[in-house]
């Protein structure tokens, strides 16, 4: 069966699907009908914390994370490989759970706290000692998301077999294919947060 073609020539409610005729009829609409909604917010402002910081900012409704974090804001160790979802490098902790932020829309993250590598390193983590000992990287882009997807594991589970680090691993791709170096970096990292439980 032949699709109906899509109208261009209309704007579609994110949130109920409803059509307009103008841009300027969505957002009042938007405004009236969906007040708790994130593109109801007045110009964008979103406040959230980032590695202990708290920033109160104004951003576009197409910003995603990556875009906020990296190039408006210069935290470069979130990095961008495949701008899908499907890679991993892009990698950053929001609330206690990794998430792309390549695929987050950076006002959607009102509110929350999220944490990156810059904080990661800043904090001492043991991670970034264990992954250099055991040359957990080669050309190193892919590193950085890595680690936060292991910081991540270790925050929930500070024992993890060798099993469940691959599996929380397997969303991060490497090029260099350093893949065996990772569960020996963090295996031994885990060990060190056992001895240290004050590194967090
Ligand atoms: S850059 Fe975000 S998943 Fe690849
Ligand atoms: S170390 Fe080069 S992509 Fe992973």
């Amino acid at each position: 069966m032949k699709e109906a073609p899509i109208d261009t020539s209309k704007y579609l409610c994110p949130y109920c699907a409803t059509t307009f005729d103008t841009l300027d009829r969505l957002k009042a609409h938007v405004v009236a009908e969906h007040t708790t909604e994130p593109l109801a917010r007045p110009e964008g402002l979103i406040k959230l914390t980032i590695n202990g910081q708290i920033y109160e900012l104004r951003v576009e409704p197409n910003w995603t994370l990556f875009h906020l974090i990296h190039d408006k804001l210069g935290l470069t160790g979130v990095k961008m490989f495949c701008d899908r979802g499907a890679c991993g490098s892009c990698t950053v902790i929001m609330d206690g759970r990794p998430i792309l932020s390549c695929m987050t829309l950076a006002i959607e993250c009102d509110g929350k706290s999220i944490e990156t590598s810059e904080g990661i390193a800043a904090a001492k983590h043991p991670l970034i000692e264990s992954y250099v000992k055991h040359h957990a990287m080669q050309c190193g882009y892919c590193t950085p998301g890595f680690v936060v997807t292991a910081k991540a594991l270790l925050d929930k589970n500070p024992n993890p077999t060798e099993e469940e680090i691959r599996e929380a691993l397997s969303g991060n791709l490497c090029r260099c294919g350093t893949y065996p170096q990772h569960p020996k970096a963090v295996l031994e990292a885990a060990q060190e947060v056992a001895t240290h439980p004050e590194v967090k």
